[in-house]
């Protein structure tokens, strides 16, 4: 079984593992995460771990009170299609839900599985950023989903 835990500086040799399969060559680097980890007050940051205690996946929060930024998600290619992404994506937007008004998030134009998580979780497509991803020069579909779980 998959549970979900806060993720911690110990963590990033898992994490950054995880970057270079999923996003090669679009990668974060140590410093960034380290720099978000930092930002406890608006930051969530969560890893996905195995039975063994293996990093299995990750996913992050950028959280102010007008607008959450769901700023990554990825999870090991072994362990894709058993459900913790969909984990990872519904605890970060349980949070948002009580954090913020409005969630946006950018997702590669070419990524039809993320998008269609996405979708199904209430994200509409609201613009495109040409050449968004790089090096690679990949374009991003930027997405936003409104708050609905209660009256502001
Ligand atoms: C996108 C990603 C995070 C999803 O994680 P996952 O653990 O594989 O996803 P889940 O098993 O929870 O499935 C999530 C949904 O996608 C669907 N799905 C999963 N794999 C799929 C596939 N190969 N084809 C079509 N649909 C798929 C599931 O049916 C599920 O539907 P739901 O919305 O009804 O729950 C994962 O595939 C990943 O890390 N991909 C590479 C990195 C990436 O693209 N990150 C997103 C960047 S914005």
């Amino acid at each position: 079984m998959t549970t979900l835990r806060d993720m911690t500086r110990a963590d990033l040799p898992a994490v950054l593992a995880l970057e270079e399969e999923l996003f090669a060559p679009d990668t974060w680097t140590a410093a960034m995460y380290r720099d978000e980890l930092a930002r406890t007050d608006t930051r969530h940051y969560l890893v996905a771990v195995d039975e063994a205690g293996a990093v299995v996946g990750y996913a992050g929060l950028i959280a102010y009170p007008e607008e959450a930024h769901i700023a990554t998600i990825g999870v090991a290619a072994a362990v894709q299609g058993q459900g913790v992404g969909a984990l990872l994506l519904d605890t970060l937007l349980a949070e948002a839900d009580v954090r913020s008004r409005v969630v946006l998030l950018e997702v590669r134009a070419d990524n039809e599985v993320a998008q269609g998580l996405y979708r199904r979780r209430g994200f509409v497509e609201i613009g495109r950023r040409r050449g968004y991803y790089q090096p690679s020069n990949t374009d991003a579909v930027v997405m936003s989903r409104e708050v609905l779980a209660r009256a502001r």
